[in-house]
Parts: structure tokens; sequence; C-alpha cells
């Protein structure tokens, strides 16, 4: 039998995950393959902590060095994480001819351009599966059985936990903080939580989605970017009284003018596939010109769930490997064919949430719908009830028809200044499905 030999950095939550795996599962992989996945050696700065699976001593290593440099060697998973040392490993493992297996989408989302050149360089594969949407099989439906389309526009809850905090919140009425807590105990948090909440960690995603899709490296600091810190149960009560639901949701649309891509806090109609992606779920609603609507759904985080992306990756190569042919899986751009400059978020057309905090007094309504129908504004429908918010303040929430960002935000700015607003107005993007 074909033996593919296998190196791993970083044996965390998801590295012992593939330990698990390789292991458990290896009969059922040599008898669909042929061949036999030799895990032969295993780098982690911190041997000791404690860890779901036995590392078996022989194998094991502090040196990432020692196994990037082993020349018998074929196939090294990067679970390291971040982009600073994780980059140098997968260059240098890239430079020393190896094929590369990694569930880091922070790098991808930074780097990617330059590992994807020097892998072609080299011709060595680079698999991602992991890195979008843990267990769920995106990266190859879009490099392969989306590659017949013109991808129209990607939907994506790509964070589980932002979409266990928003789905916790929903269901028992509880605050945004006592949530977090909760979710990071469950172990789906990043390193940084705040990855996670303010967006950045679906950001990451989309941005490899929107390179596999649309052909564009996009500059990563230009992706507007916002998280779910300033989600109240109040918005959550009235956007299910108007028949919505909250969720982050990872957006790109392909315009005639340009690519539309931005993480933020949207309405959703209750109902539709996406509105039902509950906890710690995700999944990724992509329209293409032929297939039409599709939904991929799975667990997007999680040691088994990604780990077994990444096994994937890796048995996908190591079949290339035994045909003796690389398959390279490196995305070639479309070439000018589609126009994929990021247009402003001041420039997107949409239906909002409006929900402004006002004194109790009579007449702000009318002078708060008259500043919105001056800046081209129409409204679908008002709610104001006596939800004191204290101190005598009210909340007042509006719907609006479609409207340009820009003239929303002027409105918003003139309404700002009106004495009767007492805080900060919260404008919601509402997505039709
Ligand atoms: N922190 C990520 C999440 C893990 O919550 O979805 C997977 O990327």
């Amino acid at each position: 039998m074909r033996v593919v030999n296998v190196g791993l950095i970083g044996a965390g939550t998801v590295g012992c995950g593939v330990i698990k795996i390789l292991n458990q599962n290896k009969e059922i992989i040599e008898s669909r393959t042929g061949i036999s996945l030799n895990l032969t050696k295993i780098a982690d700065s911190d041997l000791n902590r404690k860890r779901p699976v036995k590392l078996p001593k022989r194998k094991v290593t502090k040196d990432a060095r020692d196994l990037i440099k082993d020349n018998s060697i074929d196939i090294v998973i990067e679970l390291v994480g971040g982009t600073t040392i994780a980059k140098d490993f997968v260059l240098e493992s890239i430079k020393n001819g190896k094929h590369v297996v990694t569930a880091n989408k922070a790098l991808l989302a930074h780097h990617g351009k330059a590992i994807f050149a020097e892998a072609a360089k080299k011709g060595v594969e680079v698999g991602f599966e992991a890195s979008v949407g843990g267990g769920i099989p995106i990266i190859k439906a879009t490099q392969e059985s989306y590659a017949a389309n013109n991808i129209l526009s990607i939907h994506g809850i790509m964070n589980g936990t932002s979409n266990y905090i928003l789905s916790t919140m929903t269901e028992h009425g509880y605050e945004f903080e006592d949530v977090l807590k909760e979710a990071q105990e469950k172990g789906y948090a990043e390193a940084d939580p705040s990855f996670d909440i303010d967006g950045v960690d679906a950001a990451h995603k989309l941005s490899i989605l929107i390179m596999l899709s649309f052909g564009t490296f996009l500059n990563f600091d230009k992706i507007p970017v916002e998280g779910i810190r300033n989600i109240t149960s109040l918005d959550i009560a009235y956007a299910d009284e108007l028949g919505y639901q909250i969720k982050l949701l990872a957006i790109a649309k392909s315009r005639e003018d340009g690519l539309e891509a931005g993480v933020y806090p949207t309405l959703v109609k209750k109902g539709t596939q996406l509105a039902d992606v509950s906890g710690a779920f995700n999944a990724i609603y992509v329209v293409g010109d032929a297939v039409g609507p599709t939904m991929l759904y799975g667990m997007g985080a999680g040691m088994m769930p990604t780990a077994s992306a990444v096994v994937g990756d890796v048995i996908q190569i190591a079949k290339h490997l035994a045909l003796e042919n690389t398959h390279l899986t490196t995305p070639s751009p479309y070439g000018n064919k589609i126009n994929s400059s990021l247009i402003k978020t001041s420039e997107i057309t949409t239906k909002y949430y409006l929900r402004f905090q006002t004194a109790d007094i009579p007449g702000i309504l009318g002078k708060i719908t008259s500043s919105l129908g001056k800046h081209n504004i129409s409204i679908e429908s008002v709610i104001q009830k006596s939800r004191h918010l204290g101190g005598g303040d009210v909340p007042i929430v509006i719907m609006t028809h479609e409207a340009k960002e820009k003239n929303l935000l002027s409105a918003l700015k003139e309404i700002s200044k009106f004495k009767a607003i007492t805080g900060k107005t919260n404008f919601i993007r509402i997505e039709e499905l």
C-alpha cells in the first residue's frame, strides 16, 4: 500500500481531532483510498498540557522545523493559528517542497496571495477546507461544484460563537455580555474572542470565499466589518415583532459596478433558511447564475468537524501523490471579466431597521420622519410603544423601504442633533434573501 507521510504542527484542539481521526478511521481511509496516512511527527511548543488524546512520545518534538526539514514528510498540517509564526512555518514547508494543509483563515486572508504564489512556484498544493465553515465542504464546492457558474452572491453565517450568542439572546432574552462567557466556555471562540464578536473572523473567511468566487485578493483592511456588541435584547425583541431575526452575516454580491462585501449584523426574515441556523452552526448561502440558490450547513467550529475537513484535504493531496499527479488547488483569478473593485458601504442600497432613543415628548416622531423624508428615505412601518428605557426615554423603531446608505447616514446625522434624541441610534441593515 502506498504510504504518505504527514507531519502535524500544533497539537491543540483541532490537532488532537486530527490525531483521533487518523487513528480511529484508519481502516476506512485505507480501504477508500488504498493509501496509508502515516503521521510521523507532531510538533507543539507545549508538550505537557492536558489533551483529549495521548501524544505518542517517539513522534513528538517541540521544534516545528524538525518536521519542516524532514525529507521523508510529504504533507505538513499547520494548526498553529495566527499570522506570524504560522506564516513562516507554511512558507518554509512550501519552499521545502511540502504540500500544506491549514485551517488558518487569518493567515490566508492576510497572506493568501503570497502563499498561493509560492505554492504554484514550487508545484505543491495548499489545502484549506477547514479555514471556512469548519467541517462544511464550502471550499471544495466553490472550487469544483460551482466552477461552471458566475457566482452572484454569498451570504454566510460563518462565525459559530457570534451565532451562538445571538441565538441564545433570541431564545432567552438575555443580554450580550451574559452569553459571551458561556460561548467561550463551550470552546468555539478564537484565542482573541474579539475576532468572533467584532466580525473579524467572519471577514477572514469571507475574504477567502471572495478570492475563490470572484478571483480577487481583497485588501483585508478594506472590508467593512461590524460586530454584534451593539445588539441588545430590545433590538432582538423588536426584530422578532417585525418578523425578523438578527444574524451576523458575511455578504458578497457581484454588481456591474463592482463587488459589495462586508460583515455586519443583519435582519433576516423569520422562516428563511438562514434565519433558522441557530447555535454554533454555520451556513453558507451561495447563488450561482446556473445552479441558482444553494445552501451548505454544518458545524463551523469544534474539534472533530474542523479535523474532518483537515483530514479530507490530506486525503485529497495523498490521492494526487499516489497518482503522481499534482492537482493544484491554487485559485486562479477570473481575469478582467468580473469587476471586483470594492463598492463603498455608503453606496449600497438596502432596507433598514432604525431604533431611536428619545425623550417622551409630543412631535418627536413627526420630526424624525420628516428628516428621513427630506433625505429620500421612505418608511415601511413604525413601532412606538411605551416601553420605557429609563429616565423617561422611549424607543421609536422604524423600518425603511430601500434607501441609499449615504442618504440614511445624512438623515441620522441631522436627527442626532435633535434635543429629544437621548441615546445613540441603532441601525441594522435588512437582507431580503
Ligand atoms: N471561532 C470560530 C467560530 C471558530 O466561532 O466560528 C472557527 O473558525
